[in-house]
């Protein structure tokens, strides 16, 4: 406990500590039912005397804030929200309403023990430290001049960014767009999210694909949103059960992520992206076309033409960001589409939240203008290159008879399926328990028996330690 009694105060110890305990119970720090820590040792920690912690528990007690449990001490009254009276609000009960649906909560277990703990990380989806430019953009922080406007921005987002996206796309992805089809974005995770927000009503059918992205998932359920799925196999999904369910569900939009998928790494062949066009104008279905990775091509013989670069007629909404190419933490996203649908997002972002801050865009700005932009994407993907190779090389020799894989040819992720005898879930939290983490499948999409070790997110002297710690995991359920 970092708080401490203010021993000069002239308010009475034991009182201070009554109120501060009180309002972590009003907070919901220690809801009900938590056993408040011994007298003993909290007159240890505070540095006062036993009896002080006595009469702070008592004030508690006749406030009817704490129960006293013999052989089990002090507890927060379950009923404190009757009895007590300061009337605290019930949190709990609060904290299950609204319209956002929580993560998964293994999801945030998984995120709580690699915040919380030194794991060799295989978890989370996005690029090691050591792949971030930091002394590009500290250059930038440090060489460039600011003379950026300071008040509430466009609500489509910066003008000199916008113009930038528009070179960017241009160049490296042979999208012709202007400023004016561009919203910029906190991520591609906010643009996913105005879209679902915006464009479609409770009880309309989506479809996608299975396996996919995690965190598209819960905000289709909180949107009301009829969900099907798009099975993905070795080359990604089949165009053909796009048209099947428009027939049957008369689907409104489908989500991809057809370059370097996450989490299979598939990329849809050439055909196939152009026969889902076919398919998708035919009937008008517009498609969200989520592509983070297409840049990040870790085998120059691949084509990585995205959608919205074949797409001829203004079915494709495309959606990219930074956060794959340079840094998750600059949270920069982008969304190309037809001014109407720009123009609705734009006002809905700006309602959110009056538009994104100054400071990331002009960095972003001044990143995709310098010379660094094209040396850093080179060099990060000879470093993904060698990430992959060694993760590859080492589940091989270590794992060959347990797992087995598709080598990804770009993006950042592995897909593995595991032996039969093996359940992910037991498997991750013995792997927790030998410090490394990585995704289960079945978090992921409706398949059990595969895991996702996203090779761009561990540093690279880590990753022959990290899978030995998987196999120790695996060998231990084994036994
Ligand atoms: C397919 C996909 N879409 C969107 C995102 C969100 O990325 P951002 O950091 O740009 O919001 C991710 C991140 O992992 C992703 O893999």
């Amino acid at each position: 406990m970092e708080w401490k009694p203010d021993k000069q105060g002239d308010i009475p110890l034991y009182q201070q500590i009554a109120n501060y305990i009180q309002k972590r119970i009003a907070y919901g720090e220690y809801p009900p039912g938590t056993i408040l820590p011994s007298e003993r040792s909290l007159a240890k920690e505070l540095d006062v005397n036993r009896g002080t912690i006595i009469s702070a528990y008592d004030v508690l007690y006749s406030n009817g804030m704490v129960e006293r449990i013999k052989g089990s001490g002090t507890k927060v009254n379950r009923d404190m929200w009757g009895l007590s009276r300061t009337r605290i609000p019930n949190w709990d009960l609060y904290v299950e309403r609204g319209s956002f649906l929580p993560n998964l909560p293994l999801y945030q277990h998984i995120q709580g023990e690699v915040h919380e703990k030194n794991l060799i990380n295989f978890a989370s989806g996005e690029l090691a430290h050591d792949l971030m430019p930091y002394d590009v953009f500290r250059d930038i922080l440090t060489k460039q001049d600011f003379h950026q406007s300071l008040g509430y921005e466009h609500p489509q987002g910066n003008l000199d960014l916008r113009d930038m996206i528009v070179n960017h796309l241009k160049e490296f992805k042979s999208i012709e767009c202007s400023s004016q089809s561009i919203l910029i974005t906190s991520g591609a995770q906010q643009a996913l999210h105005l879209v679902i927000q915006c464009l479609l009503n409770k009880g309309d059918s989506i479809a996608y694909e299975d396996p996919s992205y995690a965190h598209s998932l819960p905000t289709f359920r909180a949107a009301g949103l009829k969900t099907f799925k798009l099975p993905i196999g070795k080359n990604g999904l089949n165009p053909e059960d796009i048209l099947y369910l428009y027939k049957k569900h008369k689907i409104k939009m489908v989500f991809l992520n057809p370059i370097f998928q996450n989490p299979t790494g598939t990329v849809l062949s050439l055909e196939k992206r152009k026969r889902v066009l076919a398919i998708t104008q035919e009937f008008g279905i517009p498609v969200v076309e989520d592509d983070p990775y297409s840049l990040i091509s870790l085998n120059d013989r691949i084509n990585t033409s995205t959608l919205k670069s074949l797409d001829k007629s203004g079915t494709v909404l495309y959606i990219s960001s930074l956060s794959k190419l340079a840094a998750s933490g600059l949270r920069i996203g982008w969304i190309v589409g037809p001014n109407n649908v720009i123009q609705r997002l734009a006002d809905a972002k700006q309602q959110i939240d009056f538009g994104h801050s100054i400071f990331p865009q002009w960095v972003a700005a001044e990143f995709l203008k310098s010379e660094s932009f094209k040396a850093n994407l080179k060099h990060l993907k000879l470093e993904l290159i060698e990430k992959r190779n060694i993760l590859i090389s080492s589940l091989q020799e270590e794992l060959s008879n347990h797992l087995s894989f598709q080598k990804p040819e770009g993006g950042i992720h592995l897909w593995c399926r595991l032996d039969n005898e093996v359940n992910e879930y037991k498997l991750l939290e013995e792997s927790l328990k030998n410090g490394v983490a990585f995704v289960p499948g079945s978090l992921l999409g409706t398949k059990t028996g595969n895991i996702r070790l996203t090779f761009g997110r561990v540093e690279t002297h880590l990753i022959q330690e990290g899978v030995l710690r998987l196999k120790n995991a695996l060998l231990k359920l084994k036994k």
